[in-house]
């Protein structure tokens, strides 16, 4: 099976954890456009998604799928999202995607989170992905600093000779060389340096439920 068809085979998995009249929290990344193209199958059994990117709200609503404001609802029973990284707490790597922010935000406003991800995504320990960092333009360069002081290398994600801005108007750091033997307490830590707007490590809102696409089937870990 191809990598493809193993993201195609979550996306059409996580269909079972969509709650008929409940709206849907909705990711982002290549993992979510498959679960995406799904859920059209099934959209006229819910009243629609919160988004966490400008660019699922664009699919979505290509397939004609309602996108409510996030303020407008107030919670919600499912959120379904990739991962770059998980390890075997079901502690993830995001933000691959840029979209790390509103995907913070989307699943803390959820009761479950479920990772969609091929098997490769698997790790012993979180930090061979570069770690993506959203910051506040004029810190970067000194969060950089901050990075290199714990072992890491940070450097500003490019895209089209400029640096990329994201839905929120702000830069990603990419941080490689960590080990993140302690996700929960390195993302309470770097979330205080001031000008971290989120770092993509999703521990205090780890996946309550991981669906890896594997060669022989979908292999489901709580
Ligand atoms: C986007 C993300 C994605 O969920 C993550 O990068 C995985 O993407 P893909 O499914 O394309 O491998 O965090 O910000």
């Amino acid at each position: 099976m191809t990598q493809d068809e193993l993201k195609a085979l979550v996306g059409q998995a996580a269909l079972q954890y969509v709650a008929p009249g409940e709206v849907v929290g909705v990711g982002t990344g290549s993992t979510v456009n498959k679960f995406i193209d799904a859920l059209a199958a099934i959209k006229d059994s819910i009243p629609g998604a919160v988004s966490s990117s400008e660019a699922s709200t664009a699919r979505l609503k290509a397939l004609g799928i309602p996108v409510l404001e996030a303020s407008a609802v107030e919670a919600l029973s499912v959120y379904i999202d990739g991962a770059d990284e998980i390890d075997a707490k079901g502690y993830m790597v995001k933000g691959g995607g840029a979209a790390l922010t509103r995907e913070k935000i989307v699943a803390a406003m959820s009761r479950r989170f479920v990772c969609i991800a091929d098997e490769s995504k698997m790790v012993p320990v979180l930090g061979a992905f570069p770690l993506p960092v959203e910051v506040i333009p004029m810190a970067a360069a000194r969060l950089a600093r901050q990075f290199e002081a714990l072992g890491g290398s940070a450097r500003l994600r490019i895209k089209d000779g400029q640096p990329l801005v994201t839905d929120n108007g702000q830069h990603i750091l990419d941080v490689t060389g960590l080990k993140i033997s302690d996700p929960l307490a390195f993302e309470s830590e770097v979330n205080q340096w001031p000008g971290v707007v989120t770092v993509g490590v999703f521990a205090h809102q780890k996946a309550s439920v991981c669906l890896l696409g594997t060669p022989g089937g979908v292999r489901t870990l709580t």
